[in-house]
């Protein structure tokens, strides 16, 4: 099941090269993208045909994000730099209370970093379903080791809640790992939390949040009287 969760990319990355055209403005690519290739795939999951992709986050879109556009700026700004972030291993960590919409922008963000480099490595990540699946694997024959390099490689990993994980030792030394193998190899993360900074640093260590926030990392806050969009109705 996990491994179909955000299969959607993969499908993605696999489809869009043969739709690149070339004589199209960049607007008229992104529509096609998303007509040719995004809309099938939500459809296919809204039909449950996808396992258990949410279909809210794959509908997150910035066109469909309202109300903040200082955030959006700040996101376009990140992915419009991609190639930079990504060769210096930038981080963009969105953090704020829940409902404000941090996992629709992380989305939007995977969605933008898709469109504009199809053949990108991306992998999205609920965090909780990271730490199932990196369970059950360490349980059953050690691979997750190797996920777990592949991980450190991708052009960009999403950890979505960060935070909402049972804190044991296995799981801190788990994301330690993984944040210091991107950190290593200069990849960029791009973290969703509830947490404060100050938060993260208690729970997962120093060496997690100086990886996390140092070297220039690109940082979107929610201050606490931002609204929550499930309590608004608005989702
Ligand atoms: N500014 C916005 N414009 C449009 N939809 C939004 C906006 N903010 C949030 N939403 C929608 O509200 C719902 C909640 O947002 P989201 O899941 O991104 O919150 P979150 O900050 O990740 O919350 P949590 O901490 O609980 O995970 C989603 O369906 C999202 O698409
Ligand atoms: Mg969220």
């Amino acid at each position: 099941m996990n491994e179909n969760y955000f299969d959607l990319f993969y499908r993605l990355k696999a489809a869009a090269p043969t739709a690149l055209g070339v004589e199209e403005t960049e607007e008229e690519r992104r529509d096609r993208i998303r007509r040719d290739i995004l809309d099938p795939i939500v459809h296919d999951i809204e039909r449950g045909a996808r396992g258990a992709i949410p279909a809210a986050v794959a509908r997150c879109y910035l066109g469909n994000f309202s109300a903040s556009p200082k955030a959006l700026e700040v996101v376009k700004g990140y992915a419009e730099t991609k190639k930079e972030k990504r060769d210096e291993g930038i981080n963009f960590i969105i953090q704020g209370n829940a409902g404000v919409g941090k996992t629709h922008l992380a989305a939007a963000l995977t969605w933008e970093l898709l469109v504009k480099s199809p053949r990108m490595n991306v992998d999205f990540w609920p965090i909780v379903d990271l730490v199932s699946l990196a369970k059950a694997v360490f349980e059953d024959d050690g691979q997750a080791r190797f996920r777990l390099e592949d991980m450190g490689l991708m052009d960009f990993v999403v950890l979505d809640d960060l935070g909402q994980e049972r804190r044991t030792d296995w799981t801190r030394e788990l994301i330690f790992t993984l944040i210091s193998r991107r950190y290593n190899n200069r990849r960029p993360t791009i973290v969703t939390t509830n947490l404060e900074s100050a938060e993260i640093a208690d729970r997962y260590g120093d060496s997690v949040a100086s990886r996390l926030f140092g070297g220039g990392a690109v940082v979107l806050k929610f201050g606490a009287g931002a609204a929550d969009f499930r309590m608004k109705g608005g989702a």
